[in-house]
């Protein structure tokens, strides 16, 4: 699975399905996403993780944030395009995998209980 979200290397996955992807990709590097925001756990606290708020939230939900901002999430003024081609972004990651894990829960002590 790839989570690097610096470099170009998984912009040849994103496939046909996403062709806006990559240009989200920039969007999300370019405006520093990931300084508040995780993608697999990795990145910033500050905000949630959002490698599934695709699913999640859904793209209206998305759309309404990225405009308005709420509490410490800053207000982006973005194209339809730029809207759009972080959505498709978010999409997919979202197909890549889930975050967290639901049935596995991470204990005091770093140890690992997988549930049911
Ligand atoms: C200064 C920190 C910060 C930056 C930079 C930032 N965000 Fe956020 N973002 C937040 C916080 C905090 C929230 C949670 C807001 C709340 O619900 O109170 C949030 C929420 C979100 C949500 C909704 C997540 C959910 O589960 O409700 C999305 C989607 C999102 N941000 C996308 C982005 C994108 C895309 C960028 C870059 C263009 C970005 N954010 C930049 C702090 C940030």
């Amino acid at each position: 699975m790839v989570v690097v979200t610096s470099g170009n290397r998984d912009e040849h996955s994103m496939d046909a399905e996403f062709p806006f992807a990559p240009k989200g990709k920039s969007l999300w590097q370019q405006h520093n996403c990931s300084s508040c925001h995780s993608l697999f756990g990795v990145g910033g606290h500050i905000g949630p993780d959002l490698t599934n708020v695709h699913s999640r939230m859904g793209s209206s939900y998305i759309e309404y944030i990225l405009e308005r901002g709420k509490h410490k999430m800053p207000s982006y003024q973005l194209s339809l395009e730029e809207r759009e081609s972080l959505l498709q972004f978010f999409a997919y990651y979202d197909r890549l995998g889930k975050y967290p894990l639901n049935s596995v829960t991470r204990e005091y002590l770093g140890s690992f209980t997988k549930e049911n």
